[in-house]
């Protein structure tokens, strides 16, 4: 295996030397390696797990259909009770496709705002980390090797809150322009109505607006970031938390753009998110339970509090060392990653690997501070303890250097040219 496994994020290279190198078993948000040790855990399959390892309701629910058939030659109705469940919560959603993966329905997005459009650029957010595995995403990465020059070419980048980048980019590349995508928020909640005045922007000038809902789907509000910030795009990308961890994906949008992969219209086709496992019935029956729990339990409103007491407990503890500055949470309570600086408050991937080492010893594997829903209050109490004590060890590194404390070499970035 290439990298050492499936997914660059879990790679070798993103964990201190001394992490668990394999998970076997997750219930709840704790998971235990191949010796036995127990992790409570953030993060939850790269966001995907918001209700928690193993969730029983949803286990049950594809269990059920796997007995009826996995996949047939002509719909399921499951495909249809699902649809309905997803465009019951979403507003705006006049339409809806499932893929697996989340770059299943990012792709599919553009195709479509292209083949709408019939223009071939893309604006993509370049303070946003992740669209797709695709060449109109990855090509504009430091890992653009094997993607032609042609593409790269065709996707450019503008700032989040900088109406004015997308304003520039706009007149640099009148009429070509034929998307802008980005993720309603990322760190940074949005500043002077920006996510409205794009809107405003996008329309004035024939570009089709596209939120990137990967993350902020069923995290933010059950309607996602659209309904959070009451922004409604022209289409929708929502993958991850959609399925707690079972690989289902939504395009939702505008039904005169949507129906362009459909029957009813008499313009040239386009080929939209056609895929043999598209409609995995086991998947889409977990997708629908899913949905149901959002809709009659309190799941929102868990992952905000249980973020708000983590981002409470470590905010007075980087207080107490005094290392404002040095560790940092960045994020809303519901999502919420942190930064490491060295001592001249320098981004440091060095003591991102201490800080990582020390909490992962005391038994909490946090890549990221993602809440779940079975996150409680005492495994949030637990963990703020571990860190309290982690970043005493940081203190010190501070001061003493950090090579004193860290065992092996440091944690690189995923998105670099060379080893
Ligand atoms: C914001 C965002 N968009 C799209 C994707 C792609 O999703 P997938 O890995 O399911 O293809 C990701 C994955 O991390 C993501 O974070």
């Amino acid at each position: 295996m290439p990298g050492g496994c499936h997914t660059y994020a879990k790679g070798d290279d993103q964990y201190p030397e001394l992490a668990p190198g394999f998970i076997v078993k997750g219930k709840g948000c704790h998971v235990w390696d191949v010796d036995g040790n127990e992790y409570i855990e953030y993060g939850m399959g790269l966001r995907a797990v918001t209700l928690g390892h193993a969730y029983e309701p949803v286990i049950e629910a594809a269990y059920q259909q796997m007995h009826l058939g996995h996949n047939f030659v002509r719909p399921s109705p499951i495909e249809v009770e699902c649809a309905e469940e997803f465009l019951s919560m979403i507003p705006g959603a006049e339409m809806v496709k499932f893929g697996k993966n989340g770059s299943d329905v990012t792709n599919a997005a553009v195709r479509l705002a292209r083949a709408f459009t019939g223009r071939d650029m893309i604006a993509i957010c370049g303070d946003h980390a992740f669209f797709s595995v695709d060449d109109w995403f990855i090509g504009s990465t430091a890992m653009s090797a094997g993607i032609p020059e042609a593409i790269q070419n065709l996707t450019v980048k503008f700032r989040y809150n900088d109406l004015q980048s997308v304003q520039s980019l706009f007149d640099l590349y009148p009429n070509q322009i034929a998307c802008v995508i980005l993720e309603p928020e990322k760190d940074t909640p949005p500043a002077d109505n920006f996510l409205h005045k794009l809107k405003d922007l996008c329309k004035k000038n024939g570009v089709v607006l596209i939120f990137d809902e990967m993350i902020t789907g069923f995290r933010w509000h059950n309607g996602g970031g659209q309904a959070f910030y009451d922004v409604v795009p022209d289409l929708s990308a929502f993958g991850k938390a959609m399925g707690n961890g079972f690989s289902i994906a939504a395009l939702s949008g505008k039904r005169k753009i949507m129906e362009l992969g459909g029957l009813e219209h008499n313009k040239e086709r386009v080929f939209l998110l056609s895929l043999t496992h598209g409609a995995e019935n086991p998947n889409l029956a977990a997708g629908l339970e899913v949905m149901k729990i959002y809709k009659r339990e309190p799941v929102i409103d868990t992952l905000w509090k249980r973020g708000e007491r983590l981002s409470a407990g470590i905010n007075q503890s980087i207080k107490e060392h005094g290392l404002s500055g040095h560790f940092e949470l960045i994020g809303e309570p519901c999502c919420m990653v942190f930064a490491t600086r060295d001592a001249d408050k320098q981004p440091s991937q060095a003591f991102r690997s201490l800080f990582l080492q020390e909490i992962i010893k005391r038994g909490v594997l946090a890549p990221s501070f993602i809440v779940s829903y079975s996150h409680s209050e005492s495994d949030i109490d637990e963990t703020i303890d571990i860190v309290h004590t982690a970043l005493t060890v940081y203190k010190n590194a501070l001061v003493n250097g950090v090579g004193t404390f860290l065992v092996g070499r440091p944690i690189k970035p995923v998105f670099r040219k060379l080893n």
